[in-house]
């Protein structure tokens, strides 16, 4: 596959959360050759190492050991991040995990919660410290990482379902709140896509998720990392509030 990154963000700064593995770094890697600098915000501080080794020795990167459900966490890192490079113009919450795959009658609760907390308390925790300063510098970007899953409801996923379905209406209601200013804001709902993540599923639940995509295959980071680029650079300028598909055609609307 053709590399080659043709969308543009020079001098502009990212935020990437769970950007030490899968999605996150591959848009790392994207933003980067895009001109951008950034920092990688995990909670996996072994994998932030690896992912800033990984990345070309070119990139301009940073990173910090964020866990996304704290506040306390996101905002201090918010704080330094601004503190050290005067500006964040560029938003991605890609932080998240599946939890277990069990019907709604047999899911832990506990295990509910911290899907809830990750993938959507998270995405509201890191626009809330962030947002501010977008609207006092007068531009941003942000992207949320969503899900087929928050459109169509997986069985045996319904934390996971609900909190992308949460993820997605977020970005509506911050997409309105924030289309009178220079501030974009937009969510993306893949398929299955080939990372790590895929260790917290069964099986049975991989297997369901290609049967439903028509390309018959998963998608690629990288794939995801194109269109995401384009949603955080200047060229996407009258969408805000929107929900882009990268799901090999099971989308159907
Ligand atoms: N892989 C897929 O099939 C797929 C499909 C659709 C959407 N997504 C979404 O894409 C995003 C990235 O997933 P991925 O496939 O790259 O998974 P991944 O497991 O490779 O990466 C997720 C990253 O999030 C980090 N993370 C988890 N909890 C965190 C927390 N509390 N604070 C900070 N960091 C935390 C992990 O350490 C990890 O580095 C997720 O939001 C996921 O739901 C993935």
């Amino acid at each position: 596959m053709d590399e080659t990154n043709q969308y543009r963000c020079p001098g502009r700064h990212a935020v990437i959360t769970g950007g030490a593995n899968g999605i996150g770094l591959a848009i790392a890697g994207q933003l980067c050759e895009a001109g951008a600098s950034v920092s990688l915000w995990d909670r996996d501080e072994a994998a932030l190492g690896a992912a800033r080794a990984a990345l070309p020795p070119t990139a301009k990167i940073d990173s910090a050991v964020v866990d996304v459900m704290r506040p306390e966490s996101v905002e201090a890192a918010s704080q330094a991040t601004l503190e050290r490079h005067g500006q964040i113009d560029i938003l991605v919450n890609s932080a998240g995990i599946t939890g277990p795959n069990a019907t709604v009658w047999d899911y832990p609760i506990a295990a509910w919660d911290e899907v809830i907390s990750i993938n959507l308390r998270g995405t509201f925790l890191s626009c809330r410290a962030i947002v501010p300063s977008m609207r006092a510098k007068g531009y941003g970007r942000i992207v949320n990482i969503a899900s087929i899953a928050g459109k169509e409801g997986n069985p045996n996923a319904s934390a996971y379902s609900a909190s992308k379905a949460g993820v997605i209406s977020l970005t509506k209601s911050l997409g309105k709140e924030l289309a009178d200013t220079a501030i974009r804001v937009n969510c993306v709902t893949p398929a299955a896509v080939e990372t790590g993540m895929f260790a917290q599923m069964t099986p049975q639940h991989i297997a369901y998720m290609l049967a439903k995509i028509p390309m018959n295959r998963f998608g690629q980071p990288i794939e995801i990392a194109r269109l995401v680029t384009w949603l955080a650079s200047a060229d996407c300028s009258f969408s805000t509030g929107g929900v882009f598909d990268a799901s090999g055609g099971r989308a159907t609307y």
